[in-house]
């Protein structure tokens, strides 16, 4: 099914070929780009500046919604954000979806929501008359996050299927995670984790992921190491105190893991990095880091979803 005029709320959504799709037209927007600086020879001439996406984010973003908001405006479109909450009616007791039905009476183009456990809202957005990308909500789903991740994968491997994909630390909170064991094996990569008894997923989905206990003996295994920040936001009062000096001996990406990892293997992580807890400063610029790619890969990625959303033509040079 073609993404015209649809929300993207999960991966599960997208067929493989929708996914094909949205990687052929990102390594074109990032090829051009990188040629021309701009992505607007792309439009045919078509001035977009009557399309306006609107950004609702009810938790906290760098990358997302800059990202975001970069790719609307390389497009040539308008971006507004609702993101200083404290000024907004929400510290009136407005909930978040009667915010949200307001942003969307105002008729814009897109939404794109990032937002916490809220089971009102969440059943909102399937009913929303404007499309709406999900930027993140609760432990649950990153669908652009996965699709910028895969891309970065792909443009490495020129194939995601038979990837050996290792996702280290708190699996268990990370929406990141999650789309990407949907999305990863839809392409027949193998994913596998690493992660403390405390932060290891126990969903039906996670069943046939292989588990690593030992980190070393993971880096060896993978092709791909994709580090997780400790989300201690959403841990019970109990896990407080899990990035202890034992965490970091465990399960930090250093020195000794490079060691073993793959010459031709890639570090991500989708951010924030805590330096020195998940991977170590001197892993983070190792030549196999891939981190800061993802961050431009996801400007392409987000860029050609709102053009695939809002039906706008792309004339491939
Ligand atoms: C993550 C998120 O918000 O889910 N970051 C992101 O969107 N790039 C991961 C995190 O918060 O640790």
């Amino acid at each position: 099914m073609s993404l015209l005029g649809q929300s993207l709320l999960n991966i599960e959504k997208l067929s493989t070929t929708e996914i094909e799709s949205i990687f052929d037209l990102t390594r074109i927007f990032k090829t051009e780009f990188t040629k021309k600086n701009s992505l607007r020879h792309l439009l045919g001439g078509k001035n977009l500046d009557d399309k306006v996406v609107t950004m609702a984010f009810f938790e906290p973003s760098t990358r997302t919604r800059m990202s975001f908001q970069m790719a609307a405006f390389r497009l040539g479109m308008r971006a507004i954000a609702l993101d200083n909450l404290s000024i907004s009616s929400i510290s009136k007791g407005e909930t978040l979806m009667d915010t949200v039905l307001n942003l969307n009476a105002m008729m814009p183009d897109l939404l794109v929501v990032r937002y916490g456990v809220n089971e009102d809202l969440a059943e909102s957005l399937k009913s929303s008359t404007v499309p709406v990308i999900n930027a993140g909500c609760g432990t649950a789903e990153h669908p652009t996050q996965a699709l910028l991740d895969a891309y970065t994968i792909f443009e490495h491997r020129g194939s995601i299927k038979g990837a050996k994909v290792l996702i280290v630390g708190d699996v268990l909170h990370s929406r990141v995670a999650n789309s990407n064991l949907q999305l990863l094996t839809k392409f027949g990569a193998e994913v596998a984790y690493c992660a403390p008894e405390e932060l290891a997923p126990h969903g039906e989905k996670w069943k046939a992921a292989r588990k690593f206990t030992d980190l070393n003996e993971a880096m060896a295994w993978a092709d791909v190491c994709m580090c997780l920040r400790v989300q201690k936001e959403r841990h019970p009062q109990t896990s407080v105190g899990l990035i202890s000096a034992e965490y970091r001996e465990k399960y930090r990406v250093g020195n000794a893991q490079l060691k073993v990892f793959k010459s031709d293997g890639i570090l991500m992580h989708p951010g924030p990095v805590i330096r020195g807890v998940e991977i170590s400063s001197f892993a983070m610029d190792d030549s196999r880091s891939r981190i800061l790619e993802q961050v431009k890969n996801g400007v392409f990625v987000r860029a050609v979803l709102l053009a695939k959303i809002l039906g706008i033509e792309v004339r491939v040079p």
